[in-house]
């Protein structure tokens, strides 16, 4: 293989267009076009976020190009999220990737979105450790569209323990964060105004679900009922206690999380914790997960930096240079699927 592997990835599976190209692991660029037009409606309106992605894929690709300083010729494959996703904006990232493939005779490489967030950990320097986790390793991949915890064997060798019954716990997160009138995307709003709040002064019940799936659907509704009877005692409760009402979901999210990841852990014997996603930008969150790892000298928690948290391109590029390396090409007569299917 040549000692210079040029990839570029697109990611285009919700509302964020993301471009990357990387050289080998180190990423050259890595380009996000946000949606914000979704923010007013409280979430992602699939149509819109499909026409959105057509209009700035050229665009987020060109700059791509210019900010890594290479010349398009030098690019060796490209992959694309492939699922799971919204189906519209996945096919318009696929229609993309397929006709540069044909254009620059290059390989195709499809990428499940889920896998990527966790092998963004092998982008160089991707995480607060600077090193690449070891195999095995336990994933807790917390987004908006998944929650899972997953026993990484290999690169491509993942095995799901748990999933969530329900909503996700990024999608609890929005759902609870419209409740208190933030718009979406609620999470960092719920982390913004948690900042100086008191994380035990509300209580609210955890779901009890068996084995390692998760259930937020509950909690959600545990937490609306909770607000809808103290503002009809106080119709300024919101408002006197915000920050307060933010650190106390956020703290219990991020103990909901940790006790699955604890339990895991005890039927694994695995100590390597890698965590992904959107939600674990939260900082709250984070600190929980570290504390943990300083109570128990065994553990080691991988923290991704905050660019590879969120939807990225460098995500789905690694994962396109990983089976590049390994020559897992793809056919351009394959299609995009939007509900999460098991790991190949
Ligand atoms: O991984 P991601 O970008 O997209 C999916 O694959 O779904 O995750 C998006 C989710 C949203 O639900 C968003 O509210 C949440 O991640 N999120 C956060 C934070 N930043 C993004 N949740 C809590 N705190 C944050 N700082
Ligand atoms: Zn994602």
């Amino acid at each position: 293989m040549k000692k210079k592997t040029i990839i570029i990835g697109i990611e285009s599976s919700c509302d964020d267009t993301g471009v990357s190209i990387i050289q080998n692991r180190k990423v050259l660029s890595n380009i996000i076009i946000h949606q914000k037009i979704h923010s007013k409606y409280g979430g992602v309106v699939p149509e819109l976020a499909s026409r959105l992605h057509d209009k700035n894929i050229t665009k987020a690709v060109q700059k791509a190009i210019v900010s890594a300083k290479i010349h398009r010729d030098e690019i060796d494959a490209v992959s694309f999220t492939l699922g799971p996703g919204l189906i519209g904006p996945l096919l318009v990232g696929a229609s993309f990737a397929k006709s540069f493939s044909m254009g620059l005779e290059i390989p195709l490489l499809t990428v499940n979105h889920v896998q990527a967030h966790i092998l963004s950990h092998f982008i160089q320097n991707a995480n607060i450790n600077n090193s690449y986790p070891k195999f095995p390793f336990l994933g807790l991949v917390m987004s908006g569209g998944h929650t899972q915890i997953i026993k990484v064997n290999d690169f491509f060798k993942m095995e799901i323990l748990g999933s969530t019954l329900d909503d996700s716990v990024g999608e609890s997160l929005d759902k609870i964060a419209r409740i208190l009138g933030f718009y979406y995307p609620g999470g960092p709003m719920i982390e913004c105004f948690s900042k100086n709040g008191n994380k035990k002064k509300f209580l609210f019940s955890k779901p009890i679900v068996s084995g390692l799936d998760f259930s937020f659907s509950g909690f959600k509704n545990n937490v609306s009922q909770f607000i809808k009877k103290e503002l009809n005692k106080n119709t300024l409760f919101v408002k006197q206690n915000l920050s307060d009402i933010c650190a106390s979901i956020q703290n219990s999210i991020g103990e909901i999380l940790l006790e699955k990841v604890e339990k895991a852990i005890s039927q694994t014997g695995i100590f390597r914790i890698v965590l992904a996603g959107g939600v674990s930008s939260n900082h709250g969150i984070r600190r929980l997960f570290l504390s943990f790892s300083k109570e128990n000298k065994k553990l080691e928690i991988f923290i991704p930096k905050k660019e590879y948290t969120t939807d990225n391109g460098a995500m789905i590029a690694i994962t396109g240079l990983l089976k590049y390396e390994r020559k897992l090409f793809d056919s351009i007569h394959i299609t995009p699927y939007s509900k999460f299917k098991t790991f190949s």
